[in-house]
Parts: structure tokens; C-alpha cells; sequence
């Protein structure tokens, strides 16, 4: 007598809320969206840590003008049709569920152009209702902008997380999306100011240097159809460790400490597992961000091997500080009572004091406002033993790009590129 049938319109957005609880996993979506059309560029914009808009845009296939209203329906998908394909899965989507999810709690634009056609096709949705269809000319390639997400979904719109917050996990995400596909070009723009401009890249080695700025060790082993490949900082600094399977970053507790144990944990990793899709099953977690891998210990032992060299000099009490330095920061000086230009490893840093140390106050007591006005200002004199404590601190902020209001905190250049356009070798 008490139990009723929830209404369609309830049930829709409860299971919409499951996909999609954050910006973040909406730029997660959209951005493996972009990847699975083949795309060499994706550019990604969040206004208010994505709470305001977000707009992803890519140069992919492109979704064919017949199939547009069909790809905000739940369930369709053109990655995989029938049980068997759940054993082969090379794409990163195939529940068909994220772009349903999206348009029920927000007001997408979403615009395509197939690759065949010559127009393209704007369709706007509210809450899951399509509002306005229509041509459009555009280049090849779909965007998709959601704007005021959870609109219509008060109650995890109450839960969403602060604005720096929201803003730091889109960047972090940005960046494993650059470590797993160094072939493509991401870009990140928050608030109008660009905050990641990575170009494509020769391999991995080249994308992971350039995102850390500073040098890496290759160690790369095959065995069984298995290939690890583990790349570890040269450097010392706040430790991080990032994991692929067949290039989608995932969640592996149990591997991720392994792995930390092994490189030591003031190391940066980065470690890519390729091995055939039926070895993994990725269907095991809603989003999709935690994989099941068959013979997790065989990987375990190949990472073990890596090192088994650097293991035996280390029995023998050979290989103690071997590449145990701290990064090597020299100030080079002050501008205008405002930048501190420092060199760290090949790369030339302009940092703002001001964001700066605004960014050190914020990481240690979580107050934006607080942070801003003890901080250092423009003008203030300092001294550079006080400017490399800055940049020292900097070395082990969680959040190196942006200061808790979303600006960049540095401008940096690539000596490499200095020395090349004054036609100088190094
Ligand atoms: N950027 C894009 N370029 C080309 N086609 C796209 C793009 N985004 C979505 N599509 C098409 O829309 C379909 C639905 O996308 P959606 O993300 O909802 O599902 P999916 O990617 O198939 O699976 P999942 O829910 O696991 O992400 C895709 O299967 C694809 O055919
Ligand atoms: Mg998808």
C-alpha cells in the first residue's frame, strides 16, 4: 500500500547522478569520447572548475547527422554489440551511457560534423529533451558543451566540491590523459586563461619529460604477450605514481604501492601495462576507473626484473645514492619585485611571488581568501634565499599549475629553445 513505482523522470536522474557526479567525470567522458573518434586534437575549456561550462572539442570521425539524437538515448553505443565484444574491448566507452547521462542533469549543446558530410548538426538539450535541432557549418570533428551542470539535480549540485577543487582533479586528469596519449595535442583552458598547451609528442618518454620538466629513466621488460613499461624521475620530489592499462588510467592500489615500494617513494612514475584486452576486465567498476587484470603477480614479477640490476648493486652496497639528488633550482633572479626567474633542470621558470606563495599558504590550511591576503605581494622585496625556499616549497605543491583562484602560477621556457634560436649547441 506504501510501496510505489518511482516515475520515469526520477529513475532517469538517479542513474544519470551515478555516472556523472562531478565535472570531473564529465570531462572524463567527453575527453575519452574524443579519443575513441580518433582524434589528434582535443581542446577542453571549464569555467568555475567546470561547474559554470565545460566545452570539449575535437578534430575526430565526427557522429553521423542520423545518429545525433540517438546518442543521448541511454544504452546506445557504437563501440560494442553483443556479449562476446565485452571480451575485446579496445575502446575506452561501451556502456553507451555517459552522453545520456550528461544531457538529462545539464543543458548540453552538443554539434557535430561526420567526417562524410560536408554540414554539420547543432542539436541543444535540456534535461535530457532535445530543444532545438538544426544545420550547421563547422569543421569535422564534435564539441560538446554542457553548461550548469546539475541544474535540475539540486541535491548533488549542494555536494559538488569547491571551485579550485574541482578545477585541480580536471588538471590532474588533463595530465594522465597526456601521459597515456602522447600522440595527441590537449589543450586546457580555465576561466579564459590557458592552463595546458601540450603538443604532440615523438613518445612517451618525450610527453612525460615535458609534462614533469625533468628527465626520466626507461625501463621496459615483455614476457607472455605482456609489456610493462616504467619510467621513473631522475629526481627527487613529491612522489606520484601514475598507471596504465592499454592505455586508460586506472586505480590499482595493490599495484600502484608495489610500484612505489620499487622506485622509492620520492620518485615520479609513470608505468604503462599493454597486454591483450581479454586479460583485463574493465566492466567491474561503474566508471569504468578500476580494472580486474588477470595475473596481476606475473606484472609484480616483471616489475621486480626492471630492477633486479639496480637490486644486485645494491646487495653489494654499489648503488646508494645513485641518482638521489635533489632537483638542482638556481635563482637567477628577481623582476620588478614580482617574478622570480629560476632555472630548473632545461627549463627557465617565471613565477609570480604573489601566486606563489599564495599557492604554499592555500596547500597548508585550504583558505583561498586567508592565503591571497597573507601571502606575498607584487612589490614586496625579497631575498632569492627566500625566493628558492618559494620555488623549493613549489617542488612539492600538489598543484603546480594554478593559484587557488585559477591563474597560472608560471610561465616557463625551454632552454633547449633558447640555445636553438641563438643558432648555439648546448
Ligand atoms: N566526440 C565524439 N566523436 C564521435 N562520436 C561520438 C563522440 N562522442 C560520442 N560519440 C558517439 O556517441 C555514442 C554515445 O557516447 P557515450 O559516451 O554516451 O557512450 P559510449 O562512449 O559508447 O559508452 P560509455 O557510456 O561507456 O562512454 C558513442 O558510442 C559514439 O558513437
Ligand atoms: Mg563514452
Amino acid at each position: 500500500m506504501f510501496v510505489h513505482s518511482l516515475p520515469s523522470e526520477v529513475i532517469e536522474k538517479i542513474s544519470a547522478g551515478e555516472v556523472i557526479e562531478s565535472p570531473l567525470d564529465c570531462v572524463k567522458e567527453l575527453v575519452e569520447n574524443s579519443l575513441d573518434a580518433k582524434s589528434s586534437r582535443v581542446d577542453v575549456e571549464i569555467i568555475k572548475g567546470g561547474k559554470k561550462y565545460i566545452c570539449v572539442r575535437d578534430n575526430g570521425t565526427g557522429i553521423h547527422r542520423e545518429d545525433m539524437e540517438k546518442v543521448i538515448q541511454r544504452w546506445s553505443t557504437s563501440k560494442i554489440r553483443d556479449v562476446s565484444d565485452l571480451l575485446q574491448i579496445t575502446s575506452f566507452g561501451f556502456r553507451g551511457e555517459a552522453l545520456h547521462a550528461i544531457a538529462t542533469v545539464s543543458k548540453m549543446i552538443i554539434k557535430s560534423r561526420f567526417f562524410q558530410d560536408s554540414l554539420g548538426v547543432r542539436m541543444q538539450v535540456e534535461g535530457g529533451k532535445i530543444v532545438e535541432k538544426e544545420q550547421v557549418g563547422m569543421q569535422i570533428g564534435t564539441c560538446v558543451e554542457v553548461y550548469d551542470l546539475f541544474y535540475n539535480f539540486p541535491v548533488r549540485l549542494k555536494f559538488l566540491k569547491k571551485e579550485d577543487t574541482e578545477r585541480n582533479r580536471i588538471i590532474k586528469l588533463m595530465k594522465a590523459f597526456a601521459l597515456s596519449r602522447w600522440d595527441v595535442h590537449f589543450t586546457l583552458t580555465s576561466n579564459g586563461k590557458k592552463v595546458l598547451d601540450l603538443y604532440p609528442c615523438q613518445d612517451r618518454k618525450e610527453r612525460i619529460e615535458l609534462l614533469f620538466g625533468q628527465k626520466f629513466e626507461e625501463r621496459k621488460i615483455s614476457k607472455d604477450g605482456i609489456t610493462v613499461s616504467l619510467y621513473t624521475s631522475l629526481e627527487n620530489t613529491r612522489g606520484e605514481i601514475y598507471l596504465f592499462v592499454n592505455s586508460r588510467h586506472v586505480q590499482n592500489r595493490n599495484l600502484l604501492e608495489y610500484i612505489r615500494k620499487v622506485i622509492g617513494y620520492k620518485k615520479v612514475g609513470v608505468c604503462y601495462i599493454d597486454l591483450p584486452p581479454f586479460m583485463v576486465d574493465v566492466n567491474v567498476h561503474p566508471k569504468k576507473r578500476e580494472v580486474r587484470i588477470y595475473k596481476e603477480n606475473l606484472i609484480k614479477e616483471l616489475i621486480r626484473e626492471l630492477f633486479k640490476r639496480d637490486q644486485v648493486h645494491f646487495t653489494f652496497g654499489l648503488a646508494q645514492e645513485k641518482a638521489l639528488y635533489t632537483p638542482s633550482v638556481e635563482i637567477v633572479g628577481i623582476i620588478d619585485k614580482t617574478l622570480i626567474l629560476a632555472k630548473i633542470g632545461d627549463y627557465l621558470y617565471f613565477f609570480d611571488q604573489h601566486l606563489l606563495s599564495e599557492r604554499m599558504l592555500y596547500e597548508a590550511s585550504g583558505d583561498a581568501e586567508a592565503s591571497c591576503r597573507a601571502g606575498l605581494k607584487a612589490g614586496d622585496t625579497i631575498s632569492k634565499d627566500t625566493a628558492l625556499e618559494l620555488v623549493r616549497a613549489w617542488m612539492n605543491f600538489e598543484n603546480k599549475e594554478v593559484c587557488p583562484h585559477g591563474r597560472p602560477i608560471y610561465y616557463r621556457l625551454y632552454l633547449g629553445d633558447i640555445y636553438k634560436n641563438l643558432d648555439r649547441r648546448r
